[in-house]
């Protein structure tokens, strides 16, 4: 039996949990820490490369009076070759009480939830989900729109290779909104709409923009594609987000991207830098809700 407290997606999550987790996170910030989960044990164990994920769940830790450890898969034995479980294991004995996990592979985390009595947070797990994102990316979307209901939200770029858009698109279509994706169809395979009821797909970007409140744009995840080839300039001239493209959003639309972003390629820098973008902010919010997540898990 998996302990509902950990949290490994969002498909699965109810309404009234991540309204809940949204509405603690409301709470929390960094500048007042709340001890209460002092003395606790939580341990980030990342096998790929993490900059704000893995620096904010441990501010999100510290703030709640938690102690971390950091175990990276190139400095550890899972170079050595040990297995998945028995990393788990050995980080149970020693008396971690949460793991936080990013790993390659779709289901990581579910599989250790199963096998462990121990909690699990999923920081991103192969194509599959990353649910701290689309939690954090919620929570900034109803502070800076007030709302998720009835939006228009453009999502453009990688859908297919993306946990991130896969979280988002689970959470923010159950929340109401009007959700249009666009991107070549080696990277949205028509497919794509059968995430989650009432989503649209267009390969026309400029159909997707028009009218949006959010834009939302994703990394091109090279390191997923399997050798297919990406086609840079091709995908430049009819994806990428420029200024006069995001003219034909509404007027106060905004511009989202969970990072690391590639400017020159899924946008431009004066799209990255402009005040339209809640980059700064989503990355900002995503300590308070790594907070609400954390102390949903392990606060009594
Ligand atoms: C994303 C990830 O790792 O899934 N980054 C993040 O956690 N903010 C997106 C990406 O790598 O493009």
């Amino acid at each position: 039996m998996i302990d509902s407290r950990s949290l490994l997606g969002i498909e699965n999550l109810g309404r009234d949990e991540i309204a809940s987790i949204l509405n603690r996170a409301s709470q929390f910030s960094l500048e007042k820490p709340q001890p209460i989960l002092s003395g606790r044990r939580i341990v980030l164990l990342f096998y790929e490369p993490s900059t704000r994920t893995r620096v904010s769940f441990e501010m999100a830790a510290k703030a709640l009076g938690a102690t971390t450890y950091l175990v990276h898969a190139t400095a550890s034995s899972i170079e050595k070759g040990e297995s998945l479980l028995d990393t788990g294991l050995t980080l149970h004995a020693m008396g971690a009480e949460a793991i936080v996990i990013r790993h390659p592979s779709s289901g990581a985390p579910a599989f250790l939830a199963r096998h462990l009595d121990i909690l699990i947070v999923n920081a991103g797990d192969g194509m599959h989900e990353h649910p701290s994102q689309a939690l954090l990316d919620a929570f900034t979307i109803r502070e800076a729109k007030g709302r998720i209901e009835g939006l228009k939200i453009a999502v453009i770029g990688d859908i297919f290779h993306s946990r991130v858009a896969r979280s988002d698109v689970h959470l923010l279509s159950r929340f109401g909104a009007e959700i249009v994706m666009s991107g070549p169809p080696e990277l949205v395979p028509d497919v794509a709409v059968t995430l989650a009821p009432g989503l649209k797909l267009t390969r026309d970007v400029d159909e997707a923009i028009a009218g949006a409140d959010v834009v939302m744009l994703l990394r091109v995840q090279k390191e997923r594609l399997g050798g297919l080839p990406i086609f840079v300039e091709r995908y430049v001239a009819e994806y990428q987000m420029t200024p006069a493209r995001l003219a034909r959003a509404k007027p106060d639309a905004l511009v989202m991207h969970p990072g690391p972003m590639v400017r020159g390629m899924e946008l431009t820098d004066a799209v990255a830098d402009s005040s339209r973008s809640l980059v700064l902010r989503q990355v900002r919010n995503g300590v308070p809700v790594r907070m609400a997540i954390l102390a949903r898990a392990l606060a009594n």
